[in-house]
């Protein structure tokens, strides 16, 4: 057999075997129309470089145990619609960056008006559960909300990099870092998310930690709870801690909302400790009862009560600029309890601070 015959052989065999692969065999996916195949037969993957076709999405509904390499860039052909664009369920999951990262095309979608405007996809949705680990994952140019966790349990997501710094310049907006709804047991450690909205927005579950995030250019570590419906549930935000985390040039540095126009709930048991603030623009530290429509109703209710709202350590200074107060707190009748602050010190406000509610250790 001379070599060129040889070579054409092995390349039969190796197409025969993609077309076919074993259960549990090792499958490398550099194409959109191979992906299903590959979900279905095997449990370890390597995504190569492909372009997802436009109105489509990267769905898998992996077996259990699966690792998946991102070894080449993913990008999304552009199409108005609602998304996700990528979206990643299973149990044991192992999915890791191993050189490659998504990329949303952000710049394509961006209007200046987030939710209004054209229709824009949410990007990378996960629904794993069973001890599931996302490591070294990275995601460009969101075109509206980055990650969203929602159902997923015991998923630990590891060194993420959300950069959408280019829609800074470009009308990126509500391209939140990562929202967190009807899960429990998610970890999210060392993460940095360049954005223009919130860098975390927990809308509700429990049993959440959030570690060494480094948050820029949006607004802040957020709770926003009550806006969407639980299809009846209460929105119920449960033990939730972030700790060393830095936030710098956003609007907020520590935001937690409740909409006063929707929904019943509560959030108890909530941490912020060690939390570095730097050139934050309106609120270092923004609790408010009152949202409603997207906005600040100055009516605050007790629909869904604050409490254990604790800070331990929480320091740095606002921009300066007119605008910028370091602690504001807003509670309906009895709609704030037991909160317990200390070292909370914030400089380089304009505006004095105001609270209607006073934490334990903190003279406002
Ligand atoms: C709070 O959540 C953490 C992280 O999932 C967990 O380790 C801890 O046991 C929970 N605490 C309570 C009181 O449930
Ligand atoms: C939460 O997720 C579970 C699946 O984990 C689903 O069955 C349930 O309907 C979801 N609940 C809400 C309120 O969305
Ligand atoms: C986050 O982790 C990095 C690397 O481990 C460390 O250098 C940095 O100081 C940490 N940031 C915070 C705010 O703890
Ligand atoms: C408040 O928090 C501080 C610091 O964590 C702690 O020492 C103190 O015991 C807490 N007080 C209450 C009443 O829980």
């Amino acid at each position: 057999m001379n070599l060129l015959v040889a070579s054409l052989l092995l390349v039969l065999v190796a197409r025969a075997a993609y077309a076919t692969p074993a259960v549990g065999a090792s499958c490398t996916v550099s194409s959109y129309n191979d992906v299903a195949g590959a979900v279905s037969s095997c449990t370890s993957i390597t995504l190569k470089g492909f372009t997802v076709p436009a109105g489509k999405a990267l769905i898998m509904k992996l077996k259990s145990g699966t690792t998946v390499k991102v070894a080449g860039t993913i990008k999304f052909a552009v199409s108005e619609w609602k998304g996700p664009l990528v979206e990643i369920s299973g149990s044991k999951i192992t999915f890791s960056g191993a050189g490659g990262y998504f990329d949303g095309q952000g710049a394509s979608y961006w209007d200046g008006q987030g939710d209004k405007g054209k229709t824009k996809p949410k990007f990378f949705r996960i629904k794993t559960t069973g001890g599931s680990h996302f490591n070294n994952i990275k995601l460009l140019n969101c075109p509206h909300q980055c990650v969203s966790i929602n159902p997923a349990s015991d998923t630990t997501l590891t060194d993420w990099t959300v950069d959408v710094s280019a829609g800074d310049s470009k009308g990126g907006k509500n391209t939140d870092g990562f929202d967190l709804s009807n899960s429990s047991g998610i970890t999210i450690k060392h993460a940095v998310v360049k954005n223009q909205d919130d860098c975390v927005a927990v809308n509700q579950g429990s049993h959440y930690v959030f570690q060494n995030l480094t948050c820029s250019g949006g607004h802040g570590l957020s709770l926003s709870v009550g806006q969407s419906s639980q299809n009846g549930n209460p929105n119920t935000v449960k033990n939730v801690t972030f700790s060393d985390c830095t936030v710098t040039n956003s609007r907020n540095g520590i935001h937690v909302k409740t909409h006063n126009d929707a929904g019943t709930g509560a959030i108890s048991d909530v941490t912020y400790k060690n939390i570095k603030l730097s050139g934050i623009t309106n609120y270092g530290i923004n609790i408010q009862e009152d949202y409603e429509n997207g906005g600040s109703s100055g009516n605050p209710k007790a629909n869904i009560p604050i409490s254990k709202l604790n800070l331990q350590s929480v320091t740095g200074s606002m921009s300066g600029g007119s605008s910028s107060m370091p602690v504001y707190i807003l509670c309906g009748s009895n709609g704030c309890n037991n909160w317990n602050w200390s070292g909370v010190s914030i400089g380089n406000g304009k505006k004095k601070n105001s609270c209607n509610y006073k934490p334990s250790g903190f003279s406002c």
